[in-house]
């Protein structure tokens, strides 16, 4: 009987897919819901993400100092951060990507 061996290998991988595709979504839920809101946030997806996204950020631990850098030199690539912005991002990434103490 080919077609009964078909649905069921059919079945398997439909069931590995929407394994996959759930815990996928989990892990990405889990990722962003590690981002507190705060108003540093809207500032960095808003200027940050438009030449690479988030994890090229997210996997950095840096202190203070070294972000306030990174910023800097951001902002003279293009990252639109004004100079209001700039400390409370600062902050903000130095809060949560920051250096483990
Ligand atoms: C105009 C484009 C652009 C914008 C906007 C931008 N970046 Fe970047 N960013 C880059 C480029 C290009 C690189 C890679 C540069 C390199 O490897 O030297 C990079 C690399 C980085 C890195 C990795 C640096 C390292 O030391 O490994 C970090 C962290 C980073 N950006 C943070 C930010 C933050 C925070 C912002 C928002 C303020 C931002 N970027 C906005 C272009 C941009």
């Amino acid at each position: 009987m080919v077609t009964a061996h078909m649905n069921k290998t059919f079945a398997k991988m439909a069931l590995w897919f929407w394994v996959t595709a759930a815990l996928a979504a989990v892990a990405f839920a889990a990722g962003r819901a590690q981002l507190p809101d705060e108003p540093g946030k809207k500032i960095l997806e808003g200027a940050c993400t438009a030449c690479h996204n988030l994890d090229r950020i997210a996997s950095k631990q840096y202190d203070k100092d070294s972000w306030d850098g990174i910023v800097q030199s951001m902002r003279d690539k293009g990252a639109l951060v004004s100079d209001d912005e700039a400390p409370v991002l600062v902050e903000y990434l130095a809060k949560n990507f920051g250096k483990p103490q």
